[in-house]
Order: C-alpha cells, then sequence, then structure tokens
C-alpha cells in the first residue's frame, strides 16, 4: 500500500452536508474512500480524454430480424478482433438480443468501433461503459 497523505479542504457546509448524504446513500464505510473513488472517476476520464489504453464494453441491443444485421455486427467485430476481447449475447425474448462487448485499446479507437456498431439499422440501444486498465489508479 502506498503512502498516505491526509488533507483539510474547505467547503461551503451546504456542500459538506451533501457529501454526507452521498457518502451514506452509497454504503461506503468512509469519507475517504468515497473521495478516492471521485478522484478516480476523474482519473479514467482523463484516461479517455487523453487517448490512453483503456478498457470499455459496449452494450447493444437490437432486434435479430433486421436484415443482415447479425451479420454485419460479427464482421464488424472480426474487424477489430485486436481491440474486442469477448463478446456475450443473450437471446432476450423472441425478436430481440442483447451483446456485451468487451473492448481493450487506444480510448478514440473504442469509441470509433463503439460508433460503428452503433449506427447499424435495428440496433435499438448502444451505450459504451468507459472504464480502465486499472494500471494508473492507484
Ligand atoms: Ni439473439
Amino acid at each position: 500500500m502506498s503512502e498516505l497523505v491526509r488533507l483539510s479542504i474547505s467547503i461551503e457546509k451546504s456542500l459538506y452536508e451533501q457529501l454526507e448524504g452521498l457518502v451514506s446513500e452509497s454504503g461506503y464505510e468512509n469519507r475517504s474512500e468515497f473521495i478516492r473513488d471521485l478522484i478516480r472517476e476523474q482519473l479514467v476520464k482523463r484516461e479517455w480524454k487523453y487517448n490512453r489504453d483503456v478498457v470499455g464494453t459496449l452494450t447493444l441491443v437490437y432486434n435479430h430480424h433486421t436484415h443482415g444485421l447479425s451479420e454485419k455486427l460479427t464482421e464488424l467485430q472480426h474487424d477489430h478482433h485486436s481491440e474486442i476481447l469477448a463478446t456475450t449475447h443473450v437471446h432476450l425474448d423472441a425478436h430481440h438480443c442483447v451483446e456485451v462487448t468487451l473492448m481493450r485499446g487506444a480510448a478514440r479507437r473504442l469509441q470509433r468501433i463503439a460508433d460503428r456498431l452503433r449506427r447499424q439499422k435495428g440496433v435499438l440501444h448502444a451505450a459504451l461503459n468507459m472504464s480502465s486498465t486499472g494500471a494508473e489508479l492507484h
């Protein structure tokens, strides 16, 4: 574990009360761990902003009856096989599928892959979750 530093900050009382509310609502044991995670959130945003090596998952909900869509999605995933680590497909009902694709690579490249997949006709919803390799989050 790395060396700990204690810091004191000044914030408005109302903001402090809001912070305490957030900490207890989210079930954190203490304020410090909550604030560490807030900082890590910002660090992950920065990794994406500066095009670092990152991890992301793309959730796609689509109607598999749309002509040619399943084949097109598979083809696009093959085009990006170096970034795409795994894909899980679940048949939601008679018509709808959900696919979760786990990717790793340069942030902008992952965003472009997500955009290419979400643009396909028949895709009903696409959500890119932007995460991190964790290498810089200590
Ligand atoms: Ni399916």
